[in-house]
């Protein structure tokens, strides 16, 4: 084994390696850096030579179809795997090469995951699979907030598991991260970046595509652009139970960020969305992270300037809860009012739901293909 098969034989090592979220390859002689799923950064004490780096960058370059030299020095590409690399060479990279590699999470976290490890209750499951599902008439919309690596992708993904499987249902991402493999009718769209002389696709023109496809829902991986807008008009002609994930800290910073540039949705337009779930890190002393569902808001007042915005769930730290801050009668009703029933029936699915969830939990009931099955089961049978 030649020297540089060596050092890629270990490249290889770290991408088959769950626990590792991120390898950074500064440059040639520089020690690599991990992002350790527990453990965070760490200085791996490797170090890569120029020879490696190169054979590894062009092997990407070739897979990819894509130009890579000192003409055109950077380079966004997805290995087969999902994985996202970025390459930069010199002159754009002064100390030679390198390479981050950011890979793509092959295990997805289910609900009851997620309920077990205190992201949310049962209730709060109980209240998101009612409002995801919306007894076949009323899905939701909603969009799920919070700061970075808080988890937003990973609970879309989750309760996307809710969404019934005679749905048609197309994601928006600009880099692949959600995988919604178990829903039959299921049709993923990737943003291509621009390069030099061509131009590329944007988030709006394959949202603006996927209108055209009918689908019962779309889902945009993340908001940043021109695309909230068209996103919330998808949401208002019809196409409910469409979601997407925001970066911002707070529901209201979450408002601002949509009504101001680059997005600049109209306010009248907020009102489109039903929901709000906010999501939220804390570092414990002990070092160890905690991810919270922080708040749902409920919205309302479509049309109108100023959209209503009720906390109907709310995260106690000290108590380590989720409660219930205000009857969710706004959600509800929006529900309830196309069945022609009343919101109190609404609240009794939810609360059936959560105690099959909870039943789920005792009975280690945990895979999405698990949990997948009896949610699909429980719409043949009641709905
Ligand atoms: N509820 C959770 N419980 C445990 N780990 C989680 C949870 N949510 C996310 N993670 C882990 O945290 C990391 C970041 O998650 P994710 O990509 O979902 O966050 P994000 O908010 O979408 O990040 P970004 O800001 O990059 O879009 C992943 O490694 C994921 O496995
Ligand atoms: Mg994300």
């Amino acid at each position: 084994m030649s020297e540089i098969d060596r050092e890629l034989e270990l490249l290889k090592k770290m991408l088959s390696n769950d626990d590792i979220e991120e390898i950074w390859i500064n440059g040639p002689g520089l020690p690599v850096f991990i992002w350790h799923r527990k453990r965070g950064m760490i200085n791996t004490g490797y170090k890569l030579s120029r020879d490696a780096i190169i054979t590894f960058a062009k092997s990407v370059a070739n897979m990819s179809g894509r130009p890579l030299s000192e003409e055109t020095p950077l380079l966004d590409a997805s290995l087969r795997t999902g994985d996202r690399v970025a390459i930069a060479l010199p002159p754009v990279s002064p100390r030679g090469p390198s390479i981050t590699i950011r890979k793509f999470r092959r295990k997805l976290y289910s609900i009851v995951e997620l309920i077990e490890n205190g992201t949310i209750n049962d209730l709060v499951g109980g209240f998101l699979w009612v409002a995801v599902e919306g007894l076949r008439v009323r899905p939701l919309n909603t969009l799920i907030i919070g700061g970075t690596a808080s988890g937003k992708t990973t609970l879309l993904n989750a309760i996307c598991t809710f969404i019934p499987s005679n749905e048609r249902v197309i994601t928006i991402e600009d880099t692949r991260e959600l995988n919604l493999s178990f829903i039959p009718n299921w049709e993923p769209l990737e943003a291509k970046p621009s390069y030099t002389g061509e131009r590329g696709v944007t988030m709006d023109d394959l949202l603006r595509h996927a209108l055209r496809k009918r689908p019962n829902r779309v889902i945009v991986g993340e908001v940043r652009g021109s695309e909230a807008t068209t996103l919330l008009q998808a949401m208002n002609i019809g196409h409910l139970g469409s979601m997407g994930t925001l970066h911002a800290n707070s529901a209201k910073d979450a408002i601002t960020r949509l009504t101001s540039p680059p997005m600049s949705v109209p306010f009248e337009m907020i009102g489109v969305l039903d929901l709000i779930v906010c999501l939220r890190v804390w570092f414990t002393r002990g070092g160890t992270i905690i991810r919270r569902v922080s708040e749902i808001y409920a919205v309302g007042g479509l049309g109108e300037k100023k959209p209503t915005m009720d906390p109907i769930f709310k995260y106690d730290f000290t108590s380590d809860k989720i409660v219930m801050e205000a009857y969710p009668y706004l959600a509800y009703e929006k529900i309830a009012e196309v069945l022609l029933i009343s919101p109190k029936e609404i609240e009794k699915e939810v609360e059936r739901r959560a105690s099959i969830l909870r039943n789920m939990v005792k009975s280690g009931i945990r895979s999405v293909v698990d949990t997948r099955r009896i949610f699909e089961r429980y719409y043949e049978e009641n709905i």
